[in-house]
């Protein structure tokens, strides 16, 4: 970090002279273009934007105060940070500028005020639309052909990003023009975003692969979407909504109301739910205390609201001031970050032995939710901010996303702070702990017999991907675990009906169930129990790659690191885990335990069937013999791929009734599409 306040403390009336002010805007000039390199380059900011917004104000203040002070490179004279130069850039057709953010009501009611005055009417209509929290693009048509994609970057050029985004599905690569034709060149902005529960997702599969856990799901949109190599980002869960037809030479619409109603005519996506016309601020005000109600129960995140004088020809009388333009305003919701004290730091000990820590905080409201915990997600993550126990922090709570710690204000300190490592001992089974060369993989080394993961282990192998136990779900685990009657997952196959009998909520029936349940799983797929075993690193593909290449469970579990290697798609960290784990005594026990009850493994994925070898198939609509998973399993059954996205790779789409934009898609890269019943002449053919 460099040696600038990053928040520095301004009392703006205090200052009375040139000198004062020129001094004052130095150190808001310096820390702003210290966040906004954090923000668009390195997509990992340090401060809210409520308190970036507030020093930009105050610069912007002391510049209209003392225009001398104003330099060139101010960051108000320019809209957002420099691009990344690795990707390329672009020219903007027109400016994309910022919005200017307002707080209070009274500011938005100041708004207002000015646009009446201005436009000499007694009241405006205006657009009232959710501000998502996501990545500004803009993307450009020509003749009906997506053409380009960038970044905002500084607002005049941008980071091409034309091929990441060609990979997102919602992004038609050309536009559909049945209700209407497309004009010669047509530029759409929208923000692109990744949704809370995929994020989510998403960010577990991360922190489980030992990659570096997103802040929240606006970098993880940003970051997925700047990737060098665009395979990366079309493994992404992406969306986009669009808000804006930029302006053009000629205007093809009075309102931007029209230009909204547009753009789902030509297959650009916009959030119609929640975009309201309103008539007068009050309207505009009210739909703004409506979405900060339902803000929780949407699924992406937005953080205000857009009020837009909704005529467009308004928007030229209004102009532009410095950076935003004056006829709109993002109204911005209550922030979702508070500070608060770290009290203490735990570990959590997960399925498959990772260990994970969580800070234990002096128990805050944020946004109407009590939050007394946050993730730290790894030691790595701890040294880089300098957490330390009984420091002030700053916290953020994103909707259903875990909150997590900001940073530490160092300021705060009295010097009782003390620093943390991650124990050297499983705090639940006393195994060794050990922690990989970057610190950013923790595991406890006690396997398949360390209390705290066996709970998280035995769901997980009776589960529906795994060895599919129907009854055996989280609480089921819990109760046989804390009755003293499993104390590893073999002991499963042990049980007998008397013990389940003594249980509460088991009557004979249920126990006959369960037990017949648990004595058919013996007959299983070999993917499936490889899957079951919550191997570190394997999940279903991987346990389907094992079974594919290696046959049969010794060759599995004799195998060596290089030989999985060789496989492909298993890295060098997900080979040295498989080895390790098959190296673990307590886990060859409970394996040959397993066996001895009985298990007869079979192998629907040997290598000598593999009609589909080499053919890559995209599944979109619905089909009547299968479900999604289902298909998609029996093509990699059948040595074939199936992808979610369609390119110049795909061989087939195969579209059933309600099929969508990948239909298009493969219009668009020339891809054969057959239908249900053409699939399966396929396969008889092939099979
Ligand atoms: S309109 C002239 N509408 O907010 C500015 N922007 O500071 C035109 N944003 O990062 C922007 N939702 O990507 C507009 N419904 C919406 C928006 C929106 C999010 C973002 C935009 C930019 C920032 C503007």
């Amino acid at each position: 970090m460099p040696d600038v306040e990053t928040q520095p403390a301004i009392d703006l009336d205090a200052i009375d002279t040139e000198d004062a002010a020129a001094e004052a805007a130095a150190r808001l000039r310096e820390a702003l273009q210290y966040h906004n390199y954090r923000y668009y380059v390195l997509d990992d900011p340090v401060v809210s934007d409520a308190e970036y917004d507030r020093m930009l104000d105050q610069l912007q203040t002391l510049e209209e105060a003392y225009p001398d002070v104003r330099t060139p490179d101010s960051p108000t004279q320019r809209v957002g940070g420099a691009p990344r130069d690795e990707l390329g850039t672009v020219r903007h057709p027109a400016p994309m500028r910022s919005l200017k953010s307002a707080y209070a009501e009274e500011d938005v009611r100041a708004f207002d005020e000015t646009c009446r005055t201005e436009l000499d009417v007694e009241r405006v209509e205006y657009t009232a639309e959710p501000k998502f929290d996501g990545l500004a693009v803009e993307l450009v048509y020509e003749d009906g052909q997506l053409v380009q994609a960038a970044t905002r970057g500084d607002g005049r050029t941008g980071e091409d990003i034309t091929a990441n985004m060609k990979t997102i599905e919602e992004v038609p690569l050309r536009l559909r023009t049945e209700k209407r034709s497309a004009p010669e060149r047509l530029v759409v902005r929208g923000e692109a975003y990744m949704r809370k529960d995929e994020f989510n997702a998403f960010n577990r599969e991360r922190v489980e692969a030992g990659e570096d856990p997103f802040a929240n799901p606006r970098n993880a949109a940003a970051g997925s979407l700047r990737q060098l190599d665009p395979s990366v980002t079309a493994e992404r869960p992406l969306h986009i909504y669009f808000y804006e037809v930029a302006p053009g030479e000629d205007r093809d619409f009075d309102t931007h109301a029209d230009a909204l109603a547009a753009l789902p005519e030509w297959g650009l996506r916009v959030c119609e739910t929640h975009v309201h016309r309103c008539d007068g601020i009050d309207d505009a005000l009210a739909h703004h205390a409506d979405l900060e109600a339902q803000r929780d129960d949407l699924p992406y995140e937005i953080d205000g609201v857009v009020i837009k004088v909704n005529d467009l020809a308004a928007h030229d009388t209004l102009g532009v001031r410095q950076r935003d333009p004056r006829w709109a305003i993002a109204y911005k919701f209550a922030p979702r970050q508070a500070t608060t004290t770290i009290d203490d730091i735990i570990v959590q000990v997960g399925r498959t032995g990772r260990i994970t820590p969580v800070a234990k905080l002096e128990p805050v409201e944020i946004g109407g939710v009590e939050v007394s915990r946050a993730s730290l997600h790894n030691q790595n993550e701890i040294d880089q901010k300098d957490i330390r126990i009984g420091d002030t922090v700053l916290v953020e709570r994103a909707g259903d996303v875990i909150p997590y710690v900001v940073k530490a204000i160092p300021d705060a300190r009295d010097g009782s702070e003390a620093a943390y490592h991650i124990p050297d001992a499983c705090p639940v089974c006393g195994a060794e702990v050990v922690l990989s060369d970057d610190k950013k993989q923790a595991f406890c080394t006690g396997g398949m017999t360390c209390p705290a993961q066996l709970r998280g282990r035995l769901t997980h192998y009776a589960s529906r991907e795994g060895m599919n136990i129907e009854g055996l779900g989280e609480k089921r685990a819990a109760q046989l675990i804390d009755a003293g009657l499993i104390e590893c997952i073999s002991d499963l196959y042990a049980l007998e009906k008397d013990d389940l009998l003594e249980l509460e909520r088991f009557a004979d029936t249920s126990a006959q169930n369960l037990l017949d349940e648990i004595a058919a799983s013996l007959e299983q797929d070999l993917d499936r129990f490889l899957y079951a075993l919550g191997i570190p690193l394997v999940g279903a593909h991987g346990a389907r790659l094992l079974a594919t290449h290696l046959g049969d469970l010794d060759a599995i579990m004799a195998a060596r690191e290089e030989e999985l290697q060789a496989i492909g798609d298993i890295g060098p960290e997900g080979a040295h885990s498989i080895v390790a784990f098959f190296d673990e005594p307590a886990n060859r026990e409970v394996i040959a335990a397993i066996r001895a009850a009985g298990l007869t493994l079979t192998n629907p994925y040997r290598e000598s069937e593999q009609p589909l070898e080499g053919l890559t198939f995209v599944f979109t609509g619905q089909l009547e013999e299968w479900t999604r998973d289902e298909v998609q399993r029996l093509v990699e059954r059948l040595g074939g791929r199936a992808t979610s996205s369609v390119s110049g790779e795909t061989d087939y789409v195969v579209a059933g009734p309600g099929a969508g934009q990948k239909r298009d898609d493969a219009a668009a890269h020339d891809v054969p599409v057959l239908d249900e019943a053409a699939f399966k002449a396929l396969l008889d053919e092939r099979g």
